[in-house]
């Protein structure tokens, strides 16, 4: 049996007070106290490889580690020690840091078809400014991501698309258009329904179909034939499902990518690249044309944050990290598998095939998604020390221990979540159920 985790004190008078302070208690609201049971850390003080702590000094095995922005581990030595050497030289100054170049050349080898390259603190700001661009070079108005898809921005162009569009106005909203992910007949469709008036499609490549290579080049195809870039959002699947990400595991051509999370093992720092003839509009060497402000902020070229993506990019190709994360991912599905068989819950608790992300769904007895569930089964695994939020996003640092203890903790927390199947969940949660980060009413 596992050691059960029980003081939560600190972290009950942190909720208590944090709220007054920072709206939403946190700079993403998938942090939220929303997006976990009340029997849970509420801040985390240090993390180290795998393993974080929170105010109460509980330790926990890390699961979606920073939201799978740190793809080496916490506090990951090659890469403290390149960003502790660069801020003796400063981190910012009145013109670009020398090293910027360096790292132009750097993360342009590694994507030979994208020729020029943006950086920037956040991957909104990355994708905001493909939108723009898109608009810039094809003269158009309109842009397209899949409706059915999570997550592209905060910015106004995306959140005016879901529930959450308070505060955006109602004619920008128009300004966006959706198809269904599963489905490239939408795709057509909606071109065909705004003839000559999409400036690009944004995609993340691998969340929601089979045959992701095929299936991305007729996207791009469709994409072309009617006059629109098309940008691959590697947020998420760069430095995960391949290096640098899945424009090399498809072997395809997006005009314009956005890169973050992963690529700086947690520090802040993404980009955006893409084919020069398109990049070069946000240039200032074309006298006589119309300039186009691409991104432009203060600390987009901070030389620590640029150091951090340096060392990583280091360590991923030295070291093979992404056939080490690949290891680990499919050991932990076969074995979390087996445990789920072995209590007899595969047709209500299962994991996808991805071994760079593994994601869980959570069904009660009618076979539907259960987010109390869910909730409940979260609230057991962080109980036992793992803080669990439904995906297990393998780094550099997870080791097969790890992957057997989060097995175990999932074993003990399987039978709760059968009582909860049995009985509802709600006489075993304690507090509410976690709530969808998109919705309109709080
Ligand atoms: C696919 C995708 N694109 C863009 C973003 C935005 O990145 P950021 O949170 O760094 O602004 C996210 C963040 O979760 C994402 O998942």
């Amino acid at each position: 049996m596992l050691n059960q985790i029980t003081n939560f004190e600190k972290s009950n008078q942190y909720r208590n007070k944090i709220h007054s302070l920072i709206p939403g208690g946190a700079h993403t609201y998938s942090k939220g106290d929303d997006q976990f049971p009340l029997l849970s850390p509420a801040a985390i003080t240090k993390g180290e490889g795998v393993y974080v702590w929170d105010l109460d000094g509980n330790k926990y095995l890390d699961c979606s580690m920073g939201l799978t922005s740190v793809s080496l581990g916490h506090a990951y030595k090659p890469v403290i020690e390149a960003v502790r050497k660069e801020l003796e030289n400063g981190v910012n100054f009145q013109r670009p840091a020398s090293i910027e170049m360096e790292m132009a050349e750097k993360f342009l080898e590694l994507i030979p078809c994208h020729q020029m390259i943006k950086f920037s603190k956040n991957g909104s700001t990355a994708t905001t400014a493909a939108m723009k661009l898109a608009r810039a070079y094809t003269g158009r108005e309109l842009v397209a991501f899949p409706g059915d898809h999570p997550f592209y921005s905060y910015d106004d162009w995306f959140i005016g698309k879901t529930a959450c569009n308070k505060g955006v106005p109602s004619d920008y909203m128009n300004y966006t258009v959706t198809y269904n992910s599963m489905d490239l007949n939408s795709l057509e469709e909606m071109f065909q329904k705004y003839p000559g008036k999409i400036a690009c499609v944004i995609s993340e490549p691998e969340k929601t179909h089979n045959q992701p290579a095929d299936y991305v080049q007729k996207l791009i195809d469709i994409c072309h034939k009617h006059g629109a870039l098309y940008v691959m959002d590697e947020m998420i699947t760069g430095f995960k499902t391949d290096y640098p990400g899945s424009i090399k595991k498809l072997n395809v051509v997006p005009d314009l990518a956005t890169w973050g999370k992963g690529i700086a093992n947690g520090f802040s720092f993404c980009a955006l690249t893409g084919k020069k003839e398109i990049m070069e509009l946000g240039g200032i060497n074309r006298p006589g044309e119309e300039k186009v402000f691409l991104i432009s902020t203060t600390h987009g070229g901070e030389t620590h944050a640029m150091s951090a993506c340096m060392a990583t990019m280091k360590e991923f190709k030295e070291k093979n990290v992404i056939a080490h994360n690949h290891s680990i991912g499919d050991l932990f599905i076969s074995k979390v598998r087996d445990a789920i068989a072995k209590k007899g819950l595969s047709d209500y608790v299962s994991l996808s095939d991805s071994n760079w992300m593994v994601a869980f769904a959570f069904k009660n007895k009618d076979k539907a998604i259960d987010n109390g569930l869910r909730t409940l089964f979260m609230q057991e695994m962080i109980k036992r020390g793992v803080l669990f939020q439904g995906v297990f996003v393998p780094c550099f640092s997870h080791q097969a221990k790890d992957v057997d203890f989060f097995a175990e903790a999932v074993t003990e927390s399987l039978d709760v979540f059968t009582m909860g199947l049995e009985n509802g969940y709600g006489k075993y949660l304690i507090g509410e159920p976690t709530k969808p980060v998109f919705r309109k009413i709080l």
